[in-house]
């Protein structure tokens, strides 16, 4: 469906759904339901079909089989013929619209029956571009040379959040912590979607064009904590000033989460980054963050989905094999989970949880930890 709600989809029968993935997307706004069938299969197959559209000139397109309000359609989602996302969200940069992947993620995870949460905006914060964005991970997923999707995306994607979700409220309802900061905040909804105990504060900070693109998206919504923006770069000289700005107090203990950003910056931005968090956190003050290993960055089963955010101009460019000394060196005490571990599992994980002494093997790895006290 385009902007002007047009619709591009043309009538395809859904086969041999069997065991595939079909999830219903709620269409925010429209009143519409969506049931996609992103077709990742138990083996990790790719039902996603590359469709030559000579209507669109030069453009081809990804086929999503999706069912629309009961009838059976398949939506195209454009691409160009060099395979690039067609610029449908362009105010965005590349790396501002890795967001709209990720909100497309969380729409699907929502439609699930076994969903591991409900997020009601994500669907309409991905819009269009979040679902060619996800069409193109998932094409990836199919030119992979073996195994699975790797990182398995769409469950890794689905344990992030819940992850972090239990993880936050925890921290906020059982440790009192009243300021969380989403550094970077991206498309993620938790200020809206879940409860906070009053007088939570919670602070938003994210490049200005992505901030402004969500604020449009979600200007009927009313969030459930005290919520300030921050247009900020956090590889840039200022953002401390900033946030201080927005009303961070540094004397208070805060939560930190740093979800789908480090893999972006390179290992000494990575760094500078966690080290310029503490020296603005008071003691008592916690943090959680995604990364990848090494490995995650080589490995030839990776290249496809690596080739892919290449394309769009934001590689993954560093991880850590030893995240929990990482994170020390720039004054946290951290633990790190894979998805699969105990309380990062949730059922959903799909594949043997290989131990950290096996060198080589693909990982990624979900941290928190506290501030330490100085040395
Ligand atoms: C993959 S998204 C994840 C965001 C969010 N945590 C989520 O789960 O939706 C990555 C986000 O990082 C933001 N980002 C990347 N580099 C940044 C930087 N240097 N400063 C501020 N934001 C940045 C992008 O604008 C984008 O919104």
């Amino acid at each position: 469906m385009t902007a002007q709600g047009e619709h591009r989809a043309a009538e395809r029968p859904l086969t041999g759904r069997g065991a595939h993935l079909a999830v219903e997307l709620p269409l925010t706004g429209r009143g519409e339901h969506l049931a996609v069938d992103p077709s990742l299969t138990g083996q990790g197959e790719q039902r996603a079909v590359e469709s030559p559209l000579t209507a669109r000139g030069e453009h081809r397109a990804i086929g999503l089989p999706l069912t629309v309000q009961g009838a059976q359609r398949a939506v195209e989602l454009p691409l160009t013929a060099q395979g690039e996302r067609t610029p449908v969200e362009p105010s965005l940069t590349g790396l501002e619209r890795t967001a709209l992947l990720t909100a497309a993620l969380r729409a699907a995870e929502t439609s699930r029956p076994d969903r591991l949460y409900t997020d009601p905006y994500a669907a309409g914060l991905a819009g269009e571009a979040g679902w060619a964005l996800l069409a193109e991970v998932a094409a990836a997923g199919r030119r992979r040379t073996a195994g699975r999707d790797v990182p398995s995306t769409p469950d890794f994607n689905a344990i992030r959040t819940r992850f972090l979700d239990d993880h936050l409220r925890r921290l906020t309802r059982e440790q009192g912590i009243r300021q969380v900061v989403s550094a970077p905040a991206g498309l993620d909804t938790r200020a809206w979607r879940l409860r906070w105990p009053d007088g939570t504060r919670w602070f938003e900070i994210d490049r200005p064009a992505l901030l402004d693109h969500k604020r449009r998206r979600l200007a009927e919504a009313t969030p459930r904590a005290d919520l300030r923006t921050v247009a900020a770069d956090l590889t840039g000289p200022d953002w401390e000033q900033s946030l201080h700005a927005s009303g961070y107090d540094p004397t208070r203990p805060s939560v930190w989460v740093l979800e789908g950003l480090l893999y972006y910056l390179p290992e000494d931005a990575v760094r500078r980054l966690l080290t310029r968090i503490a020296a603005c956190s008071a003691p008592g003050s916690e943090i959680a963050a995604d990364l990848v290993n090494t490995a995650a960055l080589t490995l030839s089963d990776m290249r496809p989905l690596l080739a892919v955010f290449e394309e769009w101009g934001t590689p993954w460019v560093s991880g850590s094999d030893e995240p929990e000394h990482l994170f020390d060196t720039c004054g946290y005490t951290v633990t790190a989970r894979q998805p699969g571990d105990e309380e990062a599992d949730f059922g959903r994980w799909p594949d043997p949880v290989v131990p950290r002494e096996v060198p080589g093997a693909r990982r990624v790895f979900f941290v928190h930890g506290s501030l330490r006290a100085p040395r």
